[in-house]
């Protein structure tokens, strides 16, 4: 019998340190420590979130690791996020994996965060038939950080066609949720409230940018006029329409979205569309997706909730189709805050 190829995943970019344990692109387990210690400052606050890491990451390797059932002497290969992200959190992460890989004698892996994101898409659950994205097919990356469309032909050949000139879909939720005195990260409070509300009440003005290209700013001061008038007029006007506003936020960043997936479908006759990154959680643009897929007979591809946002399984997986490859780093790598597919 062959030996089956076991990966450590590890990501630490942003604020959730988490371990996933694949074999043979088979998820074992994916542990998430989230931070809480962000929630009072609306934001996250790098020197906190690097110092959570270190005291997260052994724990959470740990946990992966016996949840999946496996020594840690069965490991072929770690891999880690090596960008982008914010420097000190990916130093903790690269950091630990590095030793990982000397102290256990094994392959070390890098893998860009967004093309893990991409790649939860491929990740199989024993006992589970699970529909994957056919090649070329185009990938709508929404997170805090990053709204993009990819053109993915395989699993190395990923070109972005559009991005965000400004602000990201999550850091619109985020910062709408903000003014509305909401804490931090606002974007699952925003889905949650806009459930009961009228997504048509608030109208708020956009910035149209050409090509496949997004533009977030806009409508952050748009909702801020919105909301300051309200308030002089009633002061109990936010939370008396708070329903009605998240529902209304929530169409406007959704509708961009829709609509440059759809341009860019529709310009490249690709019909196969994914969609991944933190926001692809929120359940109206996923609902709004599905209508795609029946009335204009599109193809798409929505993970499951736990690989939307930042996890170690996406980066496992990735691991896992680079290892085939021998695509292996060495230990004079370094983690990059700005990190291009
Ligand atoms: O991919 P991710 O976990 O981290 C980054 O790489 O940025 O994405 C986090 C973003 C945050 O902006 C968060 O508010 C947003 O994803 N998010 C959501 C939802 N769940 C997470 N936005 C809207 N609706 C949601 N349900
Ligand atoms: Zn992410």
């Amino acid at each position: 019998m062959t030996k089956k190829n076991i990966l450590l995943g590890i990501e630490s970019s942003c604020d959730d340190t988490s371990a996933a344990i694949i074999s043979d692109g088979y998820i074992l387990s994916n542990i998430v420590a989230n931070q809480s210690v962000h929630q009072q400052y609306g934001g996250v606050v790098p020197e906190l979130a690097s110092r959570a890491h270190q005291q997260n990451i052994v724990p959470v390797v740990d946990t992966a690791i016996k949840e999946a059932g496996i020594a840690k002497e069965d490991i072929s290969a770690i891999c880690f996020t090596q960008g982008p992200g914010l420097l000190g959190s990916l130093l903790v992460g690269s950091s630990f994996s590095k030793s990982f890989a000397i102290g256990m004698n094994i392959p070390l892996i890098a893998v860009n965060h967004m093309q893990g994101h991409i790649m939860a898409h491929f990740i199989k659950q024993v006992g589970e038939e699970k529909k994957q994205p056919k090649f070329p097919f185009l990938c709508l990356t929404v997170s805090g950080g990053h709204t993009q469309i990819i053109l993915v032909k395989s699993v190395t050949d990923m070109t972005v066609i559009g991005e965000t000139l400004d602000d990201a879909a999550g850091e619109a939720f985020d910062k709408s949720a903000k003014i509305l005195g909401l804490p931090y990260p606002g974007g699952p409070l925003i889905d949650k409230y806009g459930k009961q509300g009228d997504k048509l009440k608030f109208v708020f003005g956009r910035h149209k940018v050409g090509e496949l290209n997004f533009s977030y700013s806009g409508i952050k001061t748009s909702i801020l006029r919105v909301i300051e008038k309200g308030v002089a007029e009633n002061p109990n006007f936010i939370t008396e329409n708070q329903n009605d506003l998240c529902a209304s936020i929530q169409h406007t960043i959704v509708e961009i979205l829709i609509k440059k997936i759809m341009k860019a479908s529709n310009e490249l006759g690709i019909n196969e569309i994914a969609i991944a990154g933190g926001v692809s959680a929120n359940s109206y643009l996923r609902a709004r997706l599905l209508e795609l897929q029946e009335k204009y007979n599109k193809e798409v591809y929505i993970p499951k909730l736990e690989y939307c946002t930042d996890n170690a399984a996406m980066i496992a997986i990735s691991g896992y189709y680079k290892l085939l490859e021998g695509d292996f780093a060495d230990q004079t790598i370094t983690p990059k805050s700005r990190f291009s597919l």
